[in-house]
C-alpha cells in the first residue's frame, strides 16, 4: 500500500500534531507528515513539525492578506505536497470553497466538543470549555469529523465523551479533553490511512 502523504494544519502549540507525528514515527500510523502549514508564525506547532525534519509553511493573514491571494497559495502548496489527507489539527481559519473541494472528503478536523453541542461560529478552544461549564454540562468530549464548507458541520467520524467533575475549572476540563483529542486524532489518521473507515 502506498505511504499516505499528510499535511496537518495548525494555529497553536501543535500538541495534536504532536500526538500524529509520534504515531507516524512509531508506525501505528502509515503516512508521512509531508508538511505543516501554520495560519501564523508564533504557532508553536512550526518548532515541534521543524524538529522532526517536516517542512513548514506560514499562510495566515499576517504574511498573505488577500483572501484569495492566500487561498490560491494554500492550495498550490497542497498540490506541490502531493498531499492524500489534509488534518486541521488546531486550525482556526476557515478552508475556502476551492480547497474543500480539491479534497472532498479527503479533509478531517478535531474539535474539543460532543458535536453538534458547542460547534461552529465562536466555539473554538477555551470558548467551548467556558460554555460547557456554564451550562452545568455532566460530560464533555471531543470529535473527528470530515470538513465541508460549513463550520464543523461535517460527517462525524468519531466521538469520545470524558466526565465533567465537580470544581472542574476551563483548565482542568481543556486538558481532560485534550488526552482525548489526542487518541481520537490518530485512530481517525490511522483508519484513514488504512482506508479502513
Ligand atoms: C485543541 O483544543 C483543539 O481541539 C482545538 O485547538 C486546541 C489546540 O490544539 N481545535 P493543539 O494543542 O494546538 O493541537
Amino acid at each position: 500500500m502506498q505511504v499516505k502523504r499528510i499535511a496537518v494544519l495548525i494555529s497553536g502549540g501543535g500538541s495534536n500534531l504532536q500526538a500524529i507525528i509520534d504515531a507516524t514515527e512509531s508506525g501505528e500510523i502509515k503516512a508521512e507528515i509531508v508538511g505543516v502549514i501554520a495560519s501564523k508564525a508564533s504557532a508553536y506547532g512550526l518548532v515541534r513539525a521543524s524538529s522532526h525534519g517536516i517542512s513548514t509553511f506560514v499562510i495566515g493573514k499576517q504574511t498573505f492578506p488577500d483572501l484569495k491571494v492566500r487561498t490560491d497559495k494554500l492550495n498550490e502548496i497542497l498540490t506541490s505536497l502531493e498531499v492524500d489527507l489534509v488534518v486541521l489539527a488546531g486550525y482556526l481559519s476557515i478552508l475556502q470553497p476551492s480547497t474543500i473541494k480539491a479534497y472532498e472528503g479527503r479533509i478531517v478536523n478535531i474539535h474539543p466538543s460532543l458535536i453538534p453541542k458547542y460547534c461552529g461560529e465562536g466555539f473554538y478552544g477555551h470558548h467551548v470549555h467556558e460554555a460547557v461549564l456554564a451550562n452545568g454540562e455532566v460530560v464533555s468530549g471531543a470529535t473527528t469529523h470530515f470538513v465541508d464548507e460549513g463550520v464543523d458541520t461535517g460527517k462525524i467520524i468519531y466521538q469520545e465523551s470524558v466526565p465533567v467533575i465537580e470544581g472542574d475549572t476551563v483548565q482542568s476540563l481543556s486538558q481532560r479533553v485534550l488526552e482525548i483529542e489526542h487518541k481520537l486524532i490518530v485512530k481517525t489518521v490511522k483508519h484513514l490511512c488504512e482506508e479502513s473507515l
